[in-house]
């Protein structure tokens, strides 16, 4: 269960164990930023990684530097936006983490950064769809429920595309669930698994308490639990007053999600992760894209589980929820029918 894996020592644990094989290139778009920087520094630790590449329009190759010293096996080159650097770096990845675009500041909604990260999305899915059209694409770059519709129509486009393989990650809403709770509840947050389904984004971030080992939890206190978690991105952006939004506790959601996959693909049975998929739970109502509980394989995405019995107060969240996400989802469709 991923509960386990929310504490910080038993991911480290699990970073450093002897018995994990070595034989996985990952590649971090946007790896000197914020984000890149500390889930570059958690991938090296990750000796389920041989290589690291790192890809920035500017300062990749000082992080690769950096990182270099660490002694750990992997490798670690940087790559700049030369001729062929951003090719080099995709060529070979079975995993691309994606954290390049602008990040939020207060007052800011994360659809208000669509305008300026939707094209840097677009333009690094296509080098990805001709670099590297196999790899795992994990997309963290806002506003999520818009961005990975577009590395979608991108790989569709070049007819590449491959739904078990595209990932945006919403594993920093669970990671919060599981604190948020933990905090109320005066518990150890390692045995708090709070499943979050929807999008990553306000209302879209639908927690469902009645699935947790709360799910006594009624009036105010869930009402205010419930919003903590949706908006916990806004508690992070005020805080960091103008300089950017969650990026440490991100970096730690980012390397969770991939050790995950990494895990799932050298031959780890049952491992389980929340993440917005390409999926049939809610296709009937023209929802194409939706984040639930989904079993990791070899392959990508095993098996997409369904959301489960939920309690009236959740199916009220989860309308508000489809509503805003069938919009979010047609708008990086339809920009890059516009925008090819
Ligand atoms: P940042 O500004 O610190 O870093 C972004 C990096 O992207 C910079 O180093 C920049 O040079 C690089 N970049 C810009 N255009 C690029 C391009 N075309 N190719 C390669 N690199 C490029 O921002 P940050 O705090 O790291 O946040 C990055 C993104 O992640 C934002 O959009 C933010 O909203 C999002 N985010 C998502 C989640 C989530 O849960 N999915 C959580 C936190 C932040
Ligand atoms: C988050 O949830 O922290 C991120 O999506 C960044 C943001 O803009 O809030």
């Amino acid at each position: 269960m991923f509960a386990a894996r929310q504490s910080f020592g038993v991911f480290q644990k699990r970073a450093f164990s002897a018995s994990a094989r070595q034989a996985s290139k990952v590649t971090v778009l946007g790896a000197a930023g914020g984000i890149g920087q500390p889930l570059s520094l958690l991938m090296k630790l990750n000796p389920r990684v041989s290589q690291l590449a790192l890809y920035d329009i500017r300062g990749g190759p000082g992080v690769a530097a950096d990182l270099s010293h660490i002694n750990t096996n992997s490798t670690v080159t940087g790559y700049e936006p030369t001729a062929s650097g951003l090719k080099e770096a995709l060529t070979d990845a079975e995993i691309v983490l994606i954290p390049a675009g602008v990040p939020r500041k207060p007052g800011m909604t994360r659809d208000d950064l669509f305008n300026t990260n939707a094209s840097i999305v677009r333009d690094l899915a296509k080098a990805a769809a001709d670099a590297s059209p196999n790899a795992k694409i994990l997309v963290i770059s806002n506003p999520v429920n818009s961005t990975v519709p577009i590395v979608a129509e991108v790989f569709k486009s070049k007819g590449v595309y491959n739904p078990k393989r595209l990932f945006g990650v919403t594993t920093l809403d669970v990671v919060r669930a599981s604190r948020f709770i933990s905090q109320v509840k005066k518990t150890d947050p390692a045995n708090e698994e709070v499943p979050v389904v929807g999008g990553h984004s306000g209302v879209t971030i639908v927690p469902l308490l009645s699935q947790s080992n709360h799910a006594d939890i009624e009036g105010e206190t869930r009402d205010a639990l419930v919003n903590r978690i949706q908006f916990g991105g806004d508690e992070v952006v005020k805080a960091k007053d103008g300089a950017g939004s969650a990026t440490l506790s991100m970096a730690f959601a980012g390397a969770r999600f991939a050790e995950s996959l990494l895990k799932a693909a050298q031959g780890v049975k049952g491992v389980i992760e929340p993440t917005f998929v390409d999926s049939p739970l809610y296709k009937d109502q023209g929802v194409e894209f939706f984040a639930s509980r989904v079993e990791l394989g070899p392959e990508g995405v095993k098996e997409i589980l369904p959301v489960g019995q939920v309690n009236a107060y959740e199916e009220k969240l989860l309308e508000a929820c489809l509503g805003d996400l069938k919009k979010n989802i047609k708008k990086g469709v339809d920009f890059v029918a516009q925008n090819p």
